[in-house]
C-alpha cells in the first residue's frame, strides 16, 4: 500500500495478529533474523514480559520497538531491546518517537532504561541520544555463542565447584499492570571450599531468540572463570536455548579470551546506552 503522505502515529501493539504480522514485515526489511511466526510473536507480546510499540501510517506498520524489564541483583532495568524503521521511512524522527513511547511505559517499571547499539550505527546512536539516552564512555565487545554446539571448555576444573542460586525474585515489581520480567540468577564458584567467583545470568526471550545474557563474571583465577563459563554453556545447552551473549569491556582481555575459547565470536564494538526514567520532556 502507498503510505507516503500519511502522518505516522506511534501507538502500543494492540495484541492482534495483524499487528504481529505488520511488526514482522518490518523485522524482515531490517534485521531479518526472527525465526518466529506472527502467531508466536503475537503470543510473546501479549503473554510474556515483552511490550511493543508501533509506528503506523495508513494502517500499515512502518516501525516498531520492543522492550521488557529485567530484574538484576543490583537494579531493575527497562531494556529497549529492538528498534526498527522500514528503510523508506527512516530519517523522519520515527525511531526517536518510538524510543520515547517505550521509555514512557518503562518509567512505571524501573528507574533505568538501557539499550545496546553498534558503534557504527550512527542512526541508532543519534535516535537514542536525541531521546535522552547517554552512551557508555567505553565501547564493549558484544560476544555471542550460538547453541547447540560443542563445549570446548568441557575439561574438568579440579577443586572448583559451581552452584546455582535462586533467581532474584525479590526485585520483581509488586503491582498493577507492570510486566513481570526475567530475573537474574547467580552461579557461585568455590575453589577448594572457598568463595572464588560468580556469574550473573539473565534468561531472556526476545522476538529473535531465546537465550542467556551474561551480566557479569568475576573470578579469582582463570580456572574459576573457565568453570563458570563452562557451566553457563552447559545449562543453556541443556535448556535448549538458542544463544548466550555478553557485552565485555574492551579492556577485559582475559574474559574475552575465555569466551572466545568457549566458542563465542565477536560481533564487534557496541555501546551501552543508559537513561534515567522518566526521560526529560522533548523540546517543544
Ligand atoms: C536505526 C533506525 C531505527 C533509525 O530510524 P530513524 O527513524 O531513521 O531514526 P530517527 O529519524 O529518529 O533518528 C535518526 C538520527 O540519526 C541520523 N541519521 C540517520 N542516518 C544516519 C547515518 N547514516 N549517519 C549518521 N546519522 C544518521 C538522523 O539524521 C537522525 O539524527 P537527528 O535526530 O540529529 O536528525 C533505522 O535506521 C533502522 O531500522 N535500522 C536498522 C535496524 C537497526 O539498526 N536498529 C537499531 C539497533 S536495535
Amino acid at each position: 500500500m502507498e503510505t507516503k503522505g500519511f502522518k505516522p502515529e506511534i501507538r502500543p501493539f494492540n495484541g492482534s495478529l495483524a499487528d504481529a504480522e505488520g511488526l514482522l514485515s518490518v523485522e524482515r526489511t531490517t534485521f531479518h533474523e526472527s525465526p518466529y511466526s506472527a502467531r508466536e510473536v503475537q503470543r510473546m507480546l501479549t503473554e510474556g514480559p515483552q511490550r511493543a510499540w508501533l509506528a503506523v501510517a495508513a494502517s500499515e506498520v512502518i516501525g516498531f520497538v520492543v522492550a521488557f524489564p529485567t530484574f538484576g541483583w543490583q537494579n531493575r532495568r527497562w531494556e529497549i531491546d529492538l528498534l526498527a524503521v522500514r528503510p523508506d521511512w527512516t530519517g523522519q524522527g520515527l525511531a526517536t518517537r518510538l524510543i520515547r513511547a517505550a521509555a514512557a511505559a518503562g518509567a512505571g517499571v524501573a528507574h533505568w532504561a538501557r539499550a545496546v547499539t553498534a558503534v557504527h550505527n550512527q542512526a541508532s546512536l543519534r535516535a537514542f541520544q536525541r531521546a535522552g539516552f547517554r552512551p557508555s564512555a567505553e565501547p564493549c565487545h558484544l560476544l555471542l555463542r550460538r547453541l547447540p554446539g560443542p563445549n570446548p571448555l568441557s575439561r574438568p576444573t579440579p577443586g572448583v565447584t559451581v552452584q546455582r542460586t535462586f533467581p532474584a525474585m525479590r526485585l520483581q515489581g509488586t503491582g498493577g499492570d507492570a510486566p513481570k520480567g526475567p530475573s537474574a540468577f547467580l552461579l557461585l564458584a568455590e575453589h577448594h571450599g572457598r568463595p572464588a567467583g560468580y556469574a550473573e545470568l539473565i534468561p531472556v526471550q526476545t522476538i529473535l531468540y531465546r537465550g542467556i545474557w551474561i551480566e557479569a563474571v568475576d573470578a579469582s583465577s582463570p580456572l574459576v572463570r573457565t568453570a563458570l563459563l563452562r557451566e553457563t554453556v552447559e545449562l543453556a545447552t541443556a535448556a535448549g536455548l538458542d544463544e548466550i551473549g555478553m557485552m565485555v569491556p574492551r579492556s577485559d582481555h582475559a574474559l574475552q579470551e575465555t569466551l572466545l575459547t568457549a566458542g563465542f565470536r565477536s560481533l564487534g564494538g557496541f555501546y551501552w546506552l543508559w537513561a534515567t526514567l522518566p526521560l526529560p520532556e522533548p523540546p517543544a
